[in-house]
């Protein structure tokens, strides 16, 4: 079955080489994704070579856990490891067909950042976001070419959580958003596709629940008393694990996008931000289990 709003597939381009911009925590484990599940090779790019091999050390220190646990075989992480590279050079992205960056959530550096690449790039290859409330349109409004703009948001944990959301702006043609479905679909994801609106579905709802959180413990409620209570709704992990995964930093950068679009509907919380500068939220033990506050 078709997709809601999903354009025909027959209309996909072939995708053959893939850049990605941003080596960071997202950007790392979507690039193993994609070397993982489309078998073409991927290069990653970041501001400094200090950068993109942190992202690299990752990504190869994944393939031999996958390895350790005989996910995959000894050849499958050889040819993994040589499907990945690292680059300083924008026009290593010369033969990419699909661009997609992750870096700092700020309108202004990912306008720059596509504005930049789309100097390297040929026509016809598409452009891909994982910004996670930002808006695709505006983020493509120094492109020359807009129509081929796609939002494409992963969750983290990427290797385990199983949505896409795929965003479409005014301008995205049905070629971008039809290789957008279809490279979803390669990376054993679900996808839906969603307007081009503040926190799309996802982080609209997780923006609610993080943030009446957040207002509860900025309220004098403890941490640990907030997870207790909501441990009967069943959540995957209570907020405070959550908040620890998606990284303080950018969890108070969420709830800002969420409250500056709906003042009224969303809480935003200088508190996060200052407990931010602290890094985590969490004490965990030396293999990373969480110990506790
Ligand atoms: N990276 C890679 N793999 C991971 C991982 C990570 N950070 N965390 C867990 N996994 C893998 C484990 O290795 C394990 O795989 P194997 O079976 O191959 O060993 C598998 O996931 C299950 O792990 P656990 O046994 O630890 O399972 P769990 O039951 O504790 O589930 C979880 C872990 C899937 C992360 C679950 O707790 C969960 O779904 N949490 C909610 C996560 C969530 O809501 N993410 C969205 C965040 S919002 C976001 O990302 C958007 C944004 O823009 C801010």
């Amino acid at each position: 079955k078709r997709p809601a709003g999903a354009p025909d597939k027959a209309l996909a381009q072939k995708v053959t080489k893939i850049g990605v911009i941003g080596a960071g925590l997202m950007a790392s484990q979507f690039a193993l994704l994609f070397v993982r599940r489309l078998q073409v090779p991927v290069v990653i790019t970041d501001l400094d070579q200090g950068r993109v091999d942190k992202g690299l050390d990752y990504i190869r220190g994944e393939i031999a856990t996958l390895l350790g646990k005989k996910r995959i075989s000894p050849d499958e992480a050889n040819r993994l490891n040589a499907l990945i590279s690292g680059t300083t050079n924008k026009s290593d992205f010369a033969d990419c067909d699909w661009v997609i960056e992750a870096v700092f959530e700020e309108l202004g550096v990912k306008q720059d950042v596509f504005a930049d690449v789309e100097q390297y790039i040929s026509e016809t290859a598409i452009l891909a976001t994982n910004t996670s409330s930002l808006s695709v349109e505006e983020i493509g409004a120094k492109l020359a070419h807009p129509e081929r703009l796609v939002g494409f948001h992963f969750f983290n944990p990427v290797a385990v959580m199983p949505l896409i959301e795929v965003v479409k702006t005014p301008k995205t043609t049905d070629e971008a958003l039809a290789t957008a479905m279809a490279t979803a679909k390669n990376l054993r994801k679900n996808a839906v596709i969603t307007r081009n609106t503040p926190g799309f579905v996802v982080n609209r709802v997780l923006a609610k629940v993080l943030g009446e959180a957040m207002f509860a413990v900025d309220s004098g409620t403890s941490f640990a008393t907030v997870d207790e209570a909501l441990a009967p709704l069943g959540l995957p992990m209570p907020p405070s694990q959550l908040l620890d995964l998606v990284g303080l930093k950018v969890g108070a950068h969420v709830l800002d996008t969420h409250h500056a679009a709906f003042p009224e509907r969303f809480y935003r919380s200088d508190n996060l931000h200052k407990l931010a500068e602290y890094g985590t939220l969490l004490e965990k033990d030396s293999k990373g289990k969480v110990k506790g506050f």
